[in-house]
């Protein structure tokens, strides 16, 4: 398998072929991820809450990200992966955005980076784009400004909400980007962009005309105690029961004595305790 590039993702879009994309955090999932044919994968900054356990993604650093990057790059070699760039790293001067943008590139070895936003980091798109580096907006619920937003809200709704996404999706592939992330919009308004644009649109939570779509791993999965489904969302399976029962399972047989059995015993040659205590 040879990985995706975005003039590929761009090909796939004329085409009508839609384009899969899924988080991932770490070398096996990158590796199961790839395995499975996915398309692209994102090392999301949603790691803050479904792997770090913060209640958003704000505490989310460069160096949490460069870290997880590798990872997931050293397990998904032929995979297309972009990494987020955190809170509050590409909102004061583009020598300070570039600079993390190349620990991402650079020490991560990410193909990509992301950005949430849109009028207001156009100008900042551009210069990574500039840079040589490939950049994924990311426009309607945009979660490093949830305390702004107040919540996490459904965009698009109303005709001014949906002008302003349609101007933000333009200026945005204006500066350059390979493509955008439309999250939580409504289907007509992510519709018309996609329509509109001609760099796909990855949707989360932004209904059936988008170029493609993305899912957080831990979603599609159920990988978290309890599991909180959420209407965007489908499940196709649910490892976090099946990894409590399997915990539970040995649990129960250390206690019981019934592991290790036989089968996992290493012996010693004849007569070695006879030696041992000669
Ligand atoms: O961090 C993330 O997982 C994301 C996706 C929800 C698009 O940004
Ligand atoms: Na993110």
């Amino acid at each position: 398998k040879q990985a995706l590039n975005i003039v590929k993702m761009k090909k796939y879009k004329q085409d009508g072929v839609p384009l899969s994309m899924i988080t991932a955090y770490d070398y096996p999932t990158a590796q199961l991820a790839e395995e499975a044919g996915i398309d692209l994968i994102l090392v999301g900054d949603s790691l803050g809450n479904v792997v770090l356990g913060y209640n958003s993604t704000l505490p989310v650093t460069i160096d949490d990200m460069v870290y997880h990057t590798r990872s997931v790059v050293r397990g998904a070699g032929n995979t297309f992966i972009v990494a987020d760039m955190p809170f509050m790293t590409y909102h004061g001067s583009v020598d300070e955005t570039l600079k993390g943008v190349r620990r991402l590139m650079q020490e991560g070895h990410a193909h990509a980076v992301k950005m949430e936003g849109g009028l207001e980091i156009a100008d900042t798109v551009k210069a990574v784009v500039l840079a040589g580096v490939p950049v994924l907006g990311h426009i309607g619920l945009t979660p490093q400004s949830v305390n702004q937003i107040g919540g996490y809200r459904i965009q698009g709704k109303n005709a001014a909400d949906a002008r302003r996404l349609m101007d933000e999706a333009k200026a945005l592939e204006a500066a350059g980007a390979f493509g955008i992330v439309l999250e939580l919009v409504t289907e007509e308004v992510a519709r018309a962009i996609s329509e509109e644009l001609s760099i796909p649109t990855i949707g989360i939570g932004a209904g059936r005309g988008c170029d493609g779509q993305v899912l957080v791993f831990h979603d599609v999965v159920q990988y978290a105690s309890p599991y909180t489904p959420k209407r965007f969302v489908k499940s196709y399976g649910d490892v976090g029961t099946l990894i409590r029962n399997s915990i539970e399972s040995y649990v129960k047989e250390v206690k019981n004595r019934s592991f290790p059995a036989e089968e996992h015993v290493f012996t010693a040659a004849d007569g070695v305790l006879d030696q041992l205590y000669g």
